[in-house]
């Protein structure tokens, strides 16, 4: 059995001590940095962009785990290539040929991921799921972190284990959104291989604690 992952969210960091909260995470059981780019026009809030990934990449020793919350993410996929990014997921949603979308993201020299959001359907994946290495199924709406987790995630979990089980696909399922102590068991129960955990994490007294638990809840 594969090894279960967490994947703390940059966003719900401390901006002001940026480096400080990536050593913490360089220090944990944490597996990625997971690193959410928002455009303000795919969602309805602005993150942060290029500079900020930059400076995050200079400090960051595990894997770099880009979600692109941004309309016409090909325009970027070279660009988040030289920023450091190891994998790099586009949204179904923004993707008119995400095929193609994909092919250029794995000709780049990155990891090629798929987010969908709670409306999506995961069957709409069927078709592409043997190019695709990581399906984020958003389990908010994206945009904010720090929102509730959304129960039919399960349910879209399960279905997608079996759609990529059915075509022998190599795909990891990531849960972005909500995640607690309270969810990650049952997630990875349903077949989830990496929880993305913002707010649960930063926000906790103590992170790196906090995340030595998650990863032993996953075990
Ligand atoms: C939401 C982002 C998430 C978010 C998760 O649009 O994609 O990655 O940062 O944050 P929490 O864990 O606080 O829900
Ligand atoms: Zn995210």
């Amino acid at each position: 059995m594969n090894s279960k992952l967490i994947a703390p969210s940059v966003l719900a960091a401390d901006f002001a001590n940026l480096q400080r909260d990536i050593e913490m995470i360089n220090q944990s059981e944490a597996d990625w940095f997971h690193i959410d780019i928002m455009d303000g026009v795919f969602v309805p809030n602005i993150s942060f962009g290029m500079p900020v990934l930059e400076a995050i990449n200079k400090h960051a020793k595990k894997t770099i785990d880009v979600h692109l919350m941004i309309v016409d993410p090909d325009r970027y996929i070279q660009t988040f290539k030289d920023l450091g990014a190891d994998i790099l997921t586009v949204h179904y949603e923004a993707c008119t040929h995400l095929h193609r979308s994909l092919q250029a993201i794995k000709s780049a020299g990155m990891k090629a991921g798929v987010a969908i959001n709670p409306h999506t359907n995961v069957a709409l994946l069927e078709d592409c799921i043997a190019d695709i290495d990581l399906v984020c199924i958003m389990s908010v709406n994206p945009g904010f972190g720090g929102q509730s987790f959304i129960e039919n995630t399960y349910k879209k979990v399960k279905q997608l284990k079996e759609i990529i089980t059915r075509n022998q696909a190599n795909t990891l399922i990531e849960i972005d959104g909500g995640v607690t102590n309270k969810n990650a068991k049952a997630l990875v129960d349903a077949g989830a291989d990496v929880l993305v955990a913002g707010s649960y994490v930063f926000k906790a007294k103590n992170p790196i604690e906090t995340i030595a638990d998650l990863k032993q809840i996953i075990k």
